[in-house]
């Protein structure tokens, strides 16, 4: 169990790198915007933050904060760059690995690329306190293989039956597949507390039950128009509107993400580990 539970990316052998995946299952939920307001917001209590933009389909992170980026995970991937020298700089400090816009799928890589890419994500430790991979919705190949591949796992839901039932199928596919036992939960778009607290004891109550998974409530981002106000301002919002209700949420998200221990897997499983996460994205 112990080796089933250990992620390569982020918390193995010293490294102080924290690698936090966040996902869906449904799209349009706000993962790209919490994704955003949280490395703001990380960045603003003092830590060095890297987003990576996994969502390999559209480029959202570079068309959210208006970046016209040369290069691109692609690249990465095709092995003709560095992650350093794709990177670019983000809103409020924060720096950016643009996504692979047009590249499909992670699975027409062959293992040799998918190590070297987890190399280069380990590259990054000693440059930033934490990377975000802002992930795809679904659970492809792509998704699956960097939520993971990081240390810890941060799943955005909306109070909605729909965004349940396909949080439920992102989890389910994570723990039968790859043994993660522990996932992070916000609830975004909600009316209020009651209405979150409500969503989440529903996915807490069936994954816990039929799943044997541990969900750790991280609190709650309300419905709020300043999200959209500022997304047309090319700005997250707690940079755009710091005092909206909001981004107060999302610095609290910050606060909470910040203060919490890193998942920390064993050192000797990390290679184990990066072997079957080569075999399982085939
Ligand atoms: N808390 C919120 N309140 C209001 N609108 C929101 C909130 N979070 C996200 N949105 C809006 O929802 C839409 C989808 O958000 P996005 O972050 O792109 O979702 P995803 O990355 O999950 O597909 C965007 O138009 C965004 O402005
Ligand atoms: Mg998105």
């Amino acid at each position: 169990m112990e080796v089933e539970t250990a992620a390569v990316l982020g918390g193995g052998g010293g490294s102080t790198l924290r690698v936090l995946a966040i996902a869906s299952g449904k799209g349009g939920v706000g993962k790209t915007n919490v994704t955003a307001n949280l490395a703001v917001a990380l960045a603003q209590r003092g830590q060095r933050v890297c987003v990576l933009d996994a969502d390999l389909g559209l480029a959202n992170m570079d068309v959210l904060f208006g970046l016209s980026p040369e290069w691109s995970l692609l690249h990465v991937l095709r092995g003709e760059k560095r992650l350093a020298e794709v990177m670019v700089d983000g809103p409020g400090g924060i720096r950016i690995i643009p996504a692979a816009s047009g590249f499909d799928e992670l699975t027409s890589l062959g293992s040799d690329d998918r190590l070297r890419l987890l190399d280069e994500v380990d590259s990054l430790d000693g440059t930033f306190d934490t990377l975000l991979i802002d992930s795809a919705a679904g659970i492809s190949a792509n998704v699956l293989y960097f939520a993971a591949a990081a240390a810890d796992a941060l799943v955005v839901i909306t109070p909605e039956p729909t965004s349940l039932t396909d949080a439920y199928a992102f989890v389910k596919v994570l723990a039968t597949k790859y043994g993660r036992r522990e996932f992070l939960v916000t609830v975004n778009m909600a009316s209020g507390a009651a209405d979150a607290e409500a969503a989440f004891a529903r996915l807490a109550k069936v994954t816990e039950r039929f799943l044997r998974v541990r969900l750790e409530y991280q609190g709650y981002v309300p419905y709020d128009d300043a999200v959209s106000r500022a997304v047309r301002q090319q700005l997250p919002s707690v940079l755009a509107a710091p005092q909206s209700p909001a981004s107060l949420a999302f610095t609290d998200l910050a606060r909470k993400i910040a203060a919490r221990r890193p998942a920390a897997p064993t050192g000797g499983v990390q290679f184990f580990f990066r072997q079957r996460l080569v075999e399982a994205a085939r």
